[in-house]
């Protein structure tokens, strides 16, 4: 459903046609004490985060991301106060239709931001079908799907997508020696994307998979998966999990002696965020991701001391994919001159949008509403991800079986 905003920053004339409009005379505020300018009533932002379990680090980073990005703004875009309605996804897919449904019908939200998860993302798509709007942005779940069979012309991604952020990473642990490798990960969307996109690069360059394991997500319970790890003798283990997750499999890695036999790859998640909470374990992983610690950008060292300010926290890539939601959000409100219903004008914003001033680095959008970027080859020094180099330069998913491409 499409509905019309008011008329925002108005203009002399449209100051004077409200004046008329109303009866009043341009003869002073004083003959006409009940006379006043209405203020535009505030624009509705519809959030579905993850702020309870192993997620919710995520939730929170992008949420202060996106949250300093519209600070920076004075807290309004194109003249229109914010109004948030936020809801705790739980990182739960069977709840998503219900939550998408709440705000899209009975808050009425202007723009729908979220989630982290695949599977929720992917419940969100299909909940909205075919409507027009709201806009819709991902600050994380990185589904292809999302980007590719199930795009939508009002759906945008601020992040990347689950095969953006794996191959690389399987191609180095090719390229580092490894002939063989086995890929353990959560058994839903983003694991099972991730674990595929590692495998293709992987086996391109002449790797084998061993085999494929997986555990129930959320489970953190990986002692069965360490003992047959072990006892197949991989080269590397080639692994996604994130968050609360990545911190107790990184360390449980360790604390069985794995580190010490073999390697261990996977897309930057494994230690993003959670470096300083995984110690000793995470020292010297190599992992690939869209950004890194220290990336020589003047944008970047602005926005950590920025986030650093406000929260007292280090910026992650969570951060990032929060504040340049907030970008994009920015930018389609303007182009639409703050009326939401200009879907047309918003979605043409966003479909030429190329964020130069980014913390990761200048990205721009593909025809299929996902990022083209870098991804940085990254090793953990000190609790930090110190660039290695560019392991990939403005890679593009493939958005294969989009409509929009
Ligand atoms: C996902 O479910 O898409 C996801 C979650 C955490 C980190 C990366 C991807």
């Amino acid at each position: 459903m499409t509905r019309k905003g008011p008329i925002y920053r108005p203009t002399r004339r449209t100051l004077l046609g409200q004046l008329i409009a109303t009866g009043g005379a341009v003869m002073g505020a004083s003959a006409f004490p009940r006379f006043s300018i209405a203020k535009p009533s505030p624009v509705k932002i519809g959030v579905i985060l993850p702020y309870s379990g192993t997620y919710a680090l995520l939730g929170n980073a992008i949420t202060d991301g996106m949250k300093l990005r519209l600070d920076q703004q004075g807290g309004e875009i194109a003249g229109r106060e914010i109004e948030w309605h936020v809801l705790d996804s739980e990182m739960a897919p069977p709840k998503a239709p219900a939550n998408t449904r709440k705000l899209i019908g009975r808050e009425r939200v202007d723009f729908l931001i979220g989630p982290v998860h695949s599977g929720v993302a992917q419940a969100m798509v299909k909940t909205l079908g075919n409507r027009q709007s709201p806009l819709m942005i991902i600050p994380n779940a990185g589904s292809n799907v999302l980007t590719r069979g199930i795009c939508r012309p009002n759906v945008f991604r601020a992040s990347f997508s689950n095969w953006q952020a794996a191959f690389p990473a399987g191609k180095v642990m090719a390229a580092d020696g490894h002939k063989t490798a086995v890929t353990f990960t959560w058994k839903y969307a983003a694991g099972l994307q991730m674990m595929e996109a590692g495998r293709e690069a992987f086996e391109q360059s002449g790797g084998t998979i061993l085999k494929d394991i997986t555990v129930p997500f959320p489970d953190v319970n990986f002692d069965a998966a360490i003992t047959e790890i072990a006892s197949l003798k991989p080269d590397a283990v080639f692994a996604f999990f994130s968050g609360g997750g990545a911190v107790k499999f990184v360390k449980d890695f360790q604390a069985a002696g794995l580190r010490d036999h073999m390697g261990l790859y996977g897309p930057g998640f494994l230690t993003e965020g959670v470096a300083d909470a995984q110690g000793d374990a995470a020292e010297g992983l190599r992992t690939t991701l869209h950004y890194a610690d220290g990336l020589d950008l003047p944008a970047d060292r602005a926005f950590r001391a920025a986030y650093k300010a406000k929260t007292g926290r280090e910026a992650n890539v969570f951060a990032v994919q929060g504040y340049d939601t907030g970008s994009l959000l920015i930018r389609a409100l303007e182009a639409a001159e703050g009326d939401p219903s200009r879907m047309d004008d918003m979605i043409g914003a966003l479909e030429t949008a190329e964020l130069v001033d980014s913390p990761r680095g200048s990205w721009k959008m593909s025809p299929a509403h996902n990022p083209v970027q870098d991804f940085y080859l990254r090793e953990v020094r000190g609790g930090q991800h110190k660039v290695l180099g560019i392991a990939e330069k403005a890679l593009a998913d493939p958005g294969d079986g989009c409509s929009l491409v």
